[in-house]
């Protein structure tokens, strides 16, 4: 493995220069995306620091049994995150990642992210596999029987989940009435973080959470693939395809712990078909579970600095 560790992007011209060399020979590209890609957006990541919602890891409010446990907690959980999402900007190294799909029709990029940044650049759709789904769909619980899902975008998406600005209970109705005025504290940066514990959080009745507007009958849920779900059938297809369509020159580990699986088994299917490994991330030890191999590059630091370096022959200059 080539490592770079200089303090300035953390590139050494030489591991840039391999890289550059074998990106430009490259047709068949993928791109493993994880949290990390939007960390410099300002979105939190979901092990190590910023894991923690409250006193909730992440990842146990990230199952179905957390839904059915305690409807209310999870969607303040999914709504926080919608909010923020909606809040923050893609950063350079969506836009690279974008520029590279529009230039090599043979890039993939599998997303593991659900904040919908990456949409919001002009990355094409059919080159963006969501493999965990995004915040901004919404179904009906009751998938076999109504099957509704939509595209929404409204936060909150419903009066009941407002993020609260001044410490009011969000229920109340003071604050129901105060949507308008909340949009103009939004502005001002006066949201409260409802993910300290410290900040109260009011409880939130069932029968005020998102209902399907279908069947009416039962909640809409978050259009996320939670632990113990199975990925999208069409995205799996679309990877599947991908990887059986012939050799694959690279596969890019962009701010991922590679520690989700069936996500994270896709390095060593690559691998499988040929392909070298590049993984960029702050923390050296989240390396691919099968370890390192002759001719990966490890480039250590943020993806939203390194990503567009590393692209830049194919790409050109993404201004910050
Ligand atoms: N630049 C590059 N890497 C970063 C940055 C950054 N600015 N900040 C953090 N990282 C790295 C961390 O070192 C870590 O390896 O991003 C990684 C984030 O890892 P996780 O929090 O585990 O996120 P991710 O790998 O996307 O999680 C996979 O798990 O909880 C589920 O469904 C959820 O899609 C998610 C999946």
């Amino acid at each position: 493995m080539s490592s770079s560790t200089a303090p300035d992007a953390g590139i050494n011209a030489e591991d840039l220069a391999s890289f550059h060399e074998h990106l430009n020979k490259s047709t068949r590209v993928l791109a493993l995306l994880g949290a990390g890609l939007s960390a410099s957006s300002g979105l939190p990541t979901f092990r190590g620091a910023g894991g923690l919602w409250r006193t909730h890891d992440s990842v146990s409010l990230a199952t179905p049994e957390a839904f059915n446990a305690d409807p209310s907690l999870v969607w303040q959980f999914y709504s926080y995150r919608r909010h923020m999402a909606l809040q923050v900007q893609p950063n350079p190294a969506h836009y690279a990642l974008a520029k590279l799909a529009r230039k090599m029709p043979g890039f993939q990029a599998l997303s593991q992210n659900v904040d919908g940044l990456s949409q919001r650049t002009d990355h094409p759709p059919g080159q963006l596999q969501l493999l965990h789904g995004t915040l901004f769909e919404v179904r009906c619980m009751d998938r076999r029987r109504c099957g509704h899902s939509e595209t929404n975008f409204v936060d909150p998406i419903v009066p009941a989940l407002a993020i609260p600005t001044s410490g009011i209970d969000p229920t109340s109705d003071e604050a129901r009435q105060a949507v308008s005025a909340q949009l103009q504290a939004k502005q001002q940066g006066k949201d409260l973080d409802i993910s300290d514990v410290k900040v109260p959080l009011a409880s939130v009745k069932t029968h005020d959470l998102p209902v399907c507007p279908k069947c009416k009958q039962y909640l809409l849920r978050p259009g996320v693939v939670w632990f113990g779900e199975s990925l999208p059938e069409q995205v799996l297809d679309n990877v599947d395809e991908f990887m059986n369509a012939g050799r694959v020159d690279m596969i890019m580990v962009i701010g991922t712990s590679a520690k989700v699986y069936p996500a994270a088994g896709y390095i060593e299917d690559a691998r499988a078909k040929g392909a070298r490994v590049c993984v960029v991330n702050m923390d050296e030890n989240d390396k691919p579970a099968g370890g390192w191999k002759k001719g990966d590059w490890f480039f250590k630091g943020d993806a939203a600095t390194l990503v567009p370096r590393l692209l830049e022959p194919v790409v050109g200059r993404v201004e910050p």
